[in-house]
């Protein structure tokens, strides 16, 4: 178990992406996945408001109805913590400050709770004076709606600016950064936002935990891309130095005989400052691998040769 920054979020490990949940799962396949996790000690989902809006047929909100869903038929509470987030749902964007209460309010009726345990703020909104946003998040978090405030896609510099105003106002301070990082995108975080988060002890939940199945060693050829409903998402680390992680992936997987994705995980799982990596499954047949990382420990040497072959993606 890991703790959040300096809240009182103590999760496991792995967190469970939510985005599959009513787009590439059904709401069975998604109870079973949920079971599943939780079964194996996850307490942790991250989902947001506006998942699947991006699916065809869905208009947002699927993925959080899911969830409450599950919560309810099983007599769930606190017990699992749900991270959601809001600006991008079609009927609730941007982070205006009554359009952030009314999206939290929706996404609580969804979610069948009286609060959500880490609310974060998806993208910038530019349109909004941010000192806004942040007394909206305040107001939801003195209200008991939400616990803690999380920031993703920020650019570093808003990111202190948010920082700066919730010191100066007595605001809730955001505890959690949900980057874009993983083995085959590093450079940004590590450059950019590490720094922040040594500084101001954010709890680091990367996104894209498995370069949206790139790290699972499927997409090895550019036909593998045309096939199935990520391959243009994971088309995005396609390269000849990609392939060489990949290669490396499969040996060390076969020395310690997991698979692929579970030795993505477990390098990113212990890079500095993270507290859990996000990663989803479509199927709970893919569940275990995840969930592997939590205890798979690589050797020096492994790390290295990953880090080492990492560094050529970006170069
Ligand atoms: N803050 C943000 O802006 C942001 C952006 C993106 C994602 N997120 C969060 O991060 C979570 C993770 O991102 P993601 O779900 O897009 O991508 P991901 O975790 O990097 O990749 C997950 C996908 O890889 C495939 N997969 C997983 N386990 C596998 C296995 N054992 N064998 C083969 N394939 C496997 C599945 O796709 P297939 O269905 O193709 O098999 C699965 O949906 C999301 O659910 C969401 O909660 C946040």
């Amino acid at each position: 178990m890991a703790t959040i920054g300096n809240s009182e979020l103590d999760i496991h490990p792995l967190a469970l992406g939510g985005n599959t949940l009513g787009w590439t799962a059904d709401e069975t396949s998604s109870f079973e996945i949920l079971d599943a996790f939780m079964a194996a000690g996850g307490n942790f989902v991250d989902t947001a408001d506006s998942y699947s809006a991006f699916a065809p047929g869905n208009s947002g909100g699927e993925s959080e109805t899911i969830l409450g869903n599950w919560k309810a038929a099983r007599g769930i509470g606190s017990e699992m913590m749900v991270a959601t987030k809001v600006a991008h749902h079609p009927d609730f964007r941007g982070l205006a400050p009554e359009n952030v209460a009314a999206a939290a309010d929706a996404s609580l009726k969804r979610l069948q709770s009286d609060h959500i345990d880490l609310y974060f703020a998806h993208s910038d909104d530019p349109e909004t004076p941010l000192d806004e946003t942040v007394a909206a998040f305040d107001a939801l978090v003195r209200s008991g709606k939400v616990r803690y405030v999380g920031l993703s896609n920020y650019s570093p510099a808003r990111v202190a600016e948010w920082l700066a105003i919730a010191d100066e106002g007595g605001y809730a301070r955001p505890v959690s950064l949900q980057p874009h990082y993983n083995l085959v995108h590093r450079a940004e975080y590590e450059q950019e936002y590490a720094p922040l988060v040594a500084e101001h002890d954010l709890g680091v939940l990367p996104y894209y935990g498995l370069a949206a199945g790139f790290l699972t060693g499927k997409y090895r050829t550019s036909e593998d891309l045309d096939a199935g409903v990520r391959g243009r998402m994971a088309s995005q680390y396609f390269s000849e130095a990609g392939l060489a992680v990949i290669d490396a992936l499969a040996e060390i997987a076969t020395a310690h005989a997991v698979e692929i994705p579970t030795v993505a995980l477990s390098w990113l799982s212990r890079r500095p400052g993270i507290v859990a990596p996000i990663a989803s499954a479509s199927r709970i047949e893919q569940l275990p691998a995840l969930l592997d990382s939590t205890r798979l420990v690589l050797t020096d040497l492994e790390t290295d040769r990953l880090t080492s072959l990492s560094n050529a993606v970006e170069a």
